[in-house]
Order: structure tokens, then C-alpha cells, then sequence
């Protein structure tokens, strides 16, 4: 291989210009150029590239987005789509390709490497919803962003005595709520994954309030319900104040956590490698703390699975 492409789809995540730095300086260690595809995958069908060096990677570690820009690109999914990005991709003399960002972004992967272009994946999400890998890029600063959130909102629900409704990301995985409900001692986690009834969410309430707690926080994963759904049941069935918080897009943003930045640099690295090492066709993942590699088909092959013990913890500490 004598180039390389890298580019980042679907929704921002934290940790994406660590793997970003990690593809091209593992590259350029290598001797082989990398081509950072701005937009995603809009960038390979409209051709949209700019060359990483080490000068140009530097100051991005610490830096939350990435600084190749991304998109959701609806057109990747026509096959005159792939086909105008493989014809770019050829015209520029790209020999493989790192994708980085969710399932969307694999399935892209899988389509080009299935026409014979070497594709590998890195697992960009703040949703952590993809299989076979314990932890996705991002995950772990949107969990910090959601728990110093519910650290300041329980300043105010204490004051006031007040019970506050948290909405958190996750699309159809309950991760974030789960992680940051346990950390930010949240007396309720609503999530996609458990059937949860608002009967059992009240009771818990109201014995919480029996017993002097001064305010309740409850989590929901926006794959459950929104904010203000959740909120009317409970100040329906309670009287109890309550106020909602749709923490949105503040989740995606900020400066990477330690977590997501050496996530990032060795997976980035390690997607290098595979490339190098003629492997396609196949995502990095991280598993029991060791860096793991399975194909697009595998990874996409059935739904991430959240630990159960995690959420169980949350549950009984939170009585
Ligand atoms: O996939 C990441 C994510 O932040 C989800 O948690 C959320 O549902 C979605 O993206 C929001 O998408 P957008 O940024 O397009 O509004």
C-alpha cells in the first residue's frame, strides 16, 4: 500500500481525531500517504481530500468532532454512489480505506470491500450500540458529559426538593443512561433494553421521598420516551415537582476523555496495521481491555448487548 484514505461518518464523536492522528501517524511511519475524505462519505462520491501529515494531525488529540468534518450520506447507499466513490478512489490512488463512526458507516465499509477495495472500521459512536466490541469512540466522554450534567441538576433538585426527568442519547441503546445513571446515582434508569413500568418508577419515587431523599433523579434513554412524557406521568400520578433536562447535543461535544483518546490511538494504529498486513473487510474493537478485530459481517451480524449486571448494580444501589 502506498496511500491511504481515512474519513468520519454519522454522528460526531468524541475521540474520532485520536484515531484520525493514530491512522496517519501509524501510516506515515510506515511510508505510506494518507488522504484524509472530508464529509464522510459524501467526500469519497464528490471527491473531497486533503493530505495528513504529521504537522497537519498535530493540536487534534485533545480536540472533541473531528477536524474531517462528517455527514450521514444517503447517496452512499445507491450503487451509483459506491460506484462514483470507488472510481474516485482509484483516480486518486487510494489502495485502502479506514472508516470511522457506527453501524451505518460499516455497512458502507462492507460495500466496498465487497467490490474488492480494502476497507477496515473503527467504531465511532457515542452509543456504544455496536457488537463485538465492549466500547465504542466516544462513549466514555458522553458518559462523563451526562454525569457532570446530573451532578449539577442534583445541586438545584436538592435545593428546591424537586424531581428531575434527565433525557439522555442513545438512539435504541440504553448504554449512556445506564453508565451515567449508575455513576450519577440516579434513583431511576429508564432504558429501550428493560420494560420498565411508570407504576414501579413512582413507587420507587415516592418510597425514595418517604424515606427523606430531598430530590430523585431519573434517567431515560431517548430510545424509551422523551423527557416531558416520562415527566407528566410522574407529576400526574405524584404531584411531586418536576422538571425535565434534554441534555442533546452537549453530550457529543468536548474535549476526549483519557478513555476515548488512547481508545482512539490504538485502534487507529491497529486499523493501519490490518490494512498493511493485506487484512480487509474487518472492524477493531475493544474486548476485556485488549484490542480485538472481527469482520464488518460479524459486527453487524446482531445487536450490541449492554451488561445486565450493570444496570441490576444501578437498580439495587439506587433503592
Ligand atoms: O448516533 C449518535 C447520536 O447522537 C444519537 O445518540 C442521536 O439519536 C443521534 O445521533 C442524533 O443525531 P443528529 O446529530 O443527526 O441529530
Amino acid at each position: 500500500m502506498k496511500k491511504i484514505g481515512v474519513l468520519t461518518s454519522g454522528g460526531d464523536a468524541p475521540g474520532m481525531n485520536a484515531a484520525v492522528r493514530a491512522v496517519a501517524g501509524r501510516a506515515i511511519y510506515n511510508n505510506v500517504e494518507v488522504a484524509g475524505i472530508r464529509h464522510g462519505f459524501k467526500g469519497l462520491i464528490n471527491w473531497d481530500s486533503i493530505d495528513l501529515t504529521m504537522g497537519s494531525v498535530g493540536d487534534i488529540i485533545q480536540r472533541g468532532g473531528t477536524i474531517l468534518y462528517t455527514s450521514r450520506c444517503e447517496e452512499f447507499k445507491t450503487p451509483e454512489g459506491i460506484a462514483k466513490a470507488l472510481n474516485n478512489l482509484r483516480t486518486h490512488s487510494i489502495d485502502g480505506l479506514v472508516v470511522i463512526g457506527g453501524d451505518g458507516s460499516f455497512h458502507g465499509g462492507l460495500a466496498l470491500t465487497k467490490l474488492g477495495f480494502p476497507t477496515v472500521g473503527i467504531p465511532g459512536t457515542i452509543d456504544n450500540d455496536i457488537a463485538y466490541t465492549d466500547f465504542t469512540l466516544g462513549f466514555d466522554t458522553a458518559v462523563n458529559n451526562v454525569i457532570s450534567a446530573i451532578d449539577k441538576i442534583r445541586d438545584t433538585a436538592t435545593s428546591h426538593e424537586r424531581t428531575f426527568v434527565v433525557e439522555v442519547m442513545g438512539r435504541e441503546a440504553g448504554d449512556i443512561a445506564v453508565w451515567s445513571g449508575l455513576a450519577g446515582g440516579a434513583e431511576s434508569i429508564l432504558i429501550p433494553e428493560v420494560e420498565t413500568s411508570m407504576d414501579e418508577v413512582v413507587q420507587r419515587l415516592v418510597q425514595g421521598v418517604d424515606r427523606g431523599k430531598k430530590h430523585t433523579i431519573i434517567v431515560v434513554a431517548e430510545g424509551v420516551a422523551q423527557a416531558d412524557e416520562i415527566g407528566n406521568i410522574i407529576q400526574a400520578k405524584t404531584g411531586f415537582e418536576t422538571r425535565l433536562t434534554v441534555l442533546g447535543h452537549i453530550q457529543r461535544g468536548g474535549s476526549p476523555t483519557a478513555v476515548d483518546r488512547l481508545l482512539g490511538s490504538q485502534m487507529g494504529a491497529k486499523a493501519v496495521d490490518l490494512l498493511l498486513d493485506g487484512q480487509a473487510g474487518m472492524m477493531v474493537g475493544i474486548t476485556n481491555n485488549q484490542i480485538s478485530v472481527v469482520s464488518f459481517e460479524q459486527a453487524l451480524s446482531k445487536r450490541h448487548q449492554m451488561p445486565m449486571s450493570i444496570y441490576e448494580l444501578a437498580k439495587t444501589l439506587s433503592m
